[in-house]
């Protein structure tokens, strides 16, 4: 019998981390043998934080897509405490769609993020008046609230009063890892969406710690119980169009993750649609992945929709272990183990 095969419109990624340099080589073409797009996150070092810096580094991102590849990388600026509001018009003029809000020390390459979100009311302003979105990292960075909980935390003591100034503003609670967020999101207005990774759909926490501590699986906002993944899975398959595809996915060199401070991210962009396929699959739910992964992110951007397709197979195909990564080795999630998907 011939294998189940699925043609949707082409996908966009709209959270991802490329870094920079030689490593653009190695996961630059991964992303762009699958989506069309994707919103490239600002988080290098020194951040991404003027037009000007942004489309330098999306030059460098095109001179990575190899030959006989279309991808096009959508940038965004980093905000920080110090960020001059008129800079929002330039970056809208320069094409630049969005600007992300860490809290400061929430994340990797975060130390430069936001201490105290009344500080950028004025950037937020600017944000609203010319059609940027928002983007946030919605965890507290307070060592007191459990690590667990940050998210949860986040949304009543910094979403709410910020949707409720700008309500304006176009917000995407990026990465959502909690039965909070998801219906918080469900029950918000039109001006909020949420993006889901493909690892906070398949596991929970328990992930980390199966049989010893497994650094791969380690990310932030960090994985959550089970009636959490079920949560985000009911949303991500449920058919609301402010749900859709973020991968957040993070490339580290092995060897800073199977560290004794190992760093967050999980590298999924390799087979990132491979994976998303087997878990709307197993969910039943494979009829909803292309308004998830190729529509609700587009209508919710007001970008147009792509017009390429994207072949998967349903059939085994085993992931490389690891990729060389500038001078060190990349471990994606699942290396090494065998999908029950693959592109055509
Ligand atoms: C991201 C990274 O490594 O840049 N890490 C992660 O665990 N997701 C930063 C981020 O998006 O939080
Ligand atoms: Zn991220």
């Amino acid at each position: 019998m011939a294998p189940l095969t699925l043609t949707i419109t082409r996908p966009d990624d709209w959270h991802l981390h490329l870094r920079d340099g030689s490593a653009l080589n190695t996961v630059v073409p991964h992303t762009a043998s699958q989506f069309a797009r994707a919103i490239v996150m600002p988080n290098l070092k020194p951040p991404v934080t003027t037009a000007a810096l942004a489309l330098e580094y999306q030059q460098r991102i095109l001179d990575a897509v190899p030959a006989g590849m279309q991808f096009e990388p959508l940038m965004t600026l980093y905000l920080t405490d110090n960020i001059n509001p008129a800079e929002i018009a330039i970056a809208k003029a320069a094409g630049v769609v969005a600007a992300k809000l860490y809290p400061a020390g929430a994340t990797t390459n975060s130390d430069a993020g936001v201490t105290d979100i009344k500080k950028i009311y004025p950037v937020l302003e600017a944000m609203q008046k010319h059609g940027m979105l928002l983007l946030v990292h919605g965890e507290v960075t307070n060592q007191d609230i459990d690590l667990f909980d940050r998210e949860a935390v986040f949304i009543d003591q910094h979403l709410e009063p910020l949707r409720r100034d700008f309500p304006g503003l176009k917000i995407v609670f990026e990465h959502i890892t909690t039965q909070e967020a998801a219906q918080y999101v469900q029950e918000a207005n039109e001006n909020l969406a949420a993006t889901l990774t493909v690892h906070h759909l398949m596991f929970n926490r328990n992930a980390i710690f199966t049989g010893g501590i497994r650094p791969h699986y380690y990310c932030l906002p960090v994985l959550k119980r089970e009636k959490h993944r079920l949560a985000l899975l009911q949303a991500a398959t449920s058919g609301d169009a402010r749900f859709f595809l973020g991968t957040d996915s993070a490339p580290h060199a092995a060897q800073l993750k199977e560290h004794s401070s190992g760093c967050a991210g999980c590298y999924t962009a390799p087979a990132a649609m491979a994976m998303y396929a087997q878990v709307f699959a197993n969910a039943g739910a494979l009829h909803q992945l292309e308004a998830f992964a190729s529509f609700n992110g587009a209508d919710f951007y007001g970008l147009a929709r792509n017009r390429s397709t994207l072949t998967l197979v349903q059939e085994d195909e085993m992931q490389p272990e690891s990729y060389p990564y500038a001078d060190a080795q990349l471990k994606p999630l699942l290396g090494g183990q065998t999908l029950s998907w693959r592109l055509a």
